[in-house]
């Protein structure tokens, strides 16, 4: 018996388009989330408040935030990895905050050192203020967790050690959490066990995967999830993406193949998937290439 309903977050705009090398105007993020809110998503990861310095397609965070239509059945949400980050995501006046905050850990320590230059107890201490001042403000924690099977730097990770950072985060406040297969060399089984590891922390209905598609596993990855009652996925359109501390790894499965999936199995999504392809399309061409999609070129070349 699996869930009869996904909840799927397009992380596209943020995940999908950080590692962007030419530059993306704002316009165009700003449209991409038009789009998918226009398609029935309900929650889009927006953008990062990282520094500029590291990130630097995401340095327009305030102004794509300023720019977009906000839906009130839309969940926005943001990534904060340090106070500096949280104040600059609600310096705009409120209705311009974002609905959710993310703070982002890794089961690895050498990926937490490349990715955000700090250990991963180190992590934990600078997240603790900003998920506390988050909640003061009414503002949702999510915390994502890369790394969960495999690293670049380390390979193979223990599930034990995705149970200790999600006991860590639970300990801080965060209210649910992402598995990130950030390098998508995971398989069903490996992505299970990271999962499990997680539910002993976490309810079910607080977990979410995030798997990158680098190994072509991400579908199969998110049936295996499916089959442990987990109803949360981070998607991209148009498979969008990378992980610019991740070297080679490609984009998040495309949403557009999860809701495919999801609808021939029967599972709702409230997702339309013509209007969703539409925003694949528009993103990819603003990109210059076609979508990563195989749902999206099969349907289009029908
Ligand atoms: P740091 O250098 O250790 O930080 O970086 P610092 O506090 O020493 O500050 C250094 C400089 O950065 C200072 O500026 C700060 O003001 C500035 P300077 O004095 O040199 O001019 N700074 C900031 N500026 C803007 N916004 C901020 C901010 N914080 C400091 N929030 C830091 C630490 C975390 C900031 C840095 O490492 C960073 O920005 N890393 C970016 C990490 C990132 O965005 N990675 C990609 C997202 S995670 C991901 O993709 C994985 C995920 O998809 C799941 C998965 O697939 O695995 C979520
Ligand atoms: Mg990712």
């Amino acid at each position: 018996n699996l869930p009869s309903r996904v909840q799927i977050i397009d992380v596209g705009p943020r995940d999908g388009l950080q590692n962007e090398k030419q530059p993306v105007p704002a316009d165009v993020k700003i449209e991409l989330v038009h789009r998918l809110q226009d398609a029935g998503l309900t929650e889009i990861e927006v953008t990062s408040f990282v520094s500029p310095k590291w990130v630097p397609q995401m340095a327009d965070n305030a102004e794509v935030m300023h720019g977009i239509r906000r839906n009130p059945r839309v969940t926005y949400s943001v990534l904060t990895p340090n106070m500096k980050g949280l104040e600059a995501a609600v310096a705009a006046p409120r209705e311009e905050w974002p609905d959710e905050i993310v703070v982002f850990g890794a089961a690895s320590e050498a990926f937490s050192q490349k990715n955000i230059n700090c250990s991963i107890a180190e992590s934990i201490e600078r997240f603790a203020p900003v998920v506390a001042a988050a909640r003061e403000k009414g503002i949702r924690v999510r915390g994502a967790m890369s790394c969960t099977v495999g690293c670049p730097y380390e390979g193979d990770i223990a599930p034990a050690k995705v149970g200790h950072l999600a006991q860590l985060m639970k300990g801080i406040g965060v209210q649910r959490v992402d598995v990130a297969d950030t390098i998508g060399v995971g398989t069903p089984r490996k992505v299970q066990a990271a999962l499990e590891a997680t539910r002993a922390h976490f309810e079910v209905d607080d977990i979410s995967g995030h798997f990158h598609d680098t190994y072509g596993q991400a579908l199969s990855n998110t049936l295996a999830a499916l089959e442990l009652g987990v109803w949360n996925f981070q998607s991209s359109s148009a498979g969008l993406g990378g992980c610019p501390y991740a070297k080679g790894a490609t984009g998040n499965v495309a949403t557009e193949d999860v809701v495919y999936m999801l609808h021939g199995m029967g599972i709702e999504t409230g997702i339309d998937l013509d209007a969703l392809i539409d925003a694949g399309v528009y993103i990819s061409q603003a990109l210059g290439r076609e979508p990563s999609s195989r749902v999206s070129k099969a349907i289009r070349t029908k």
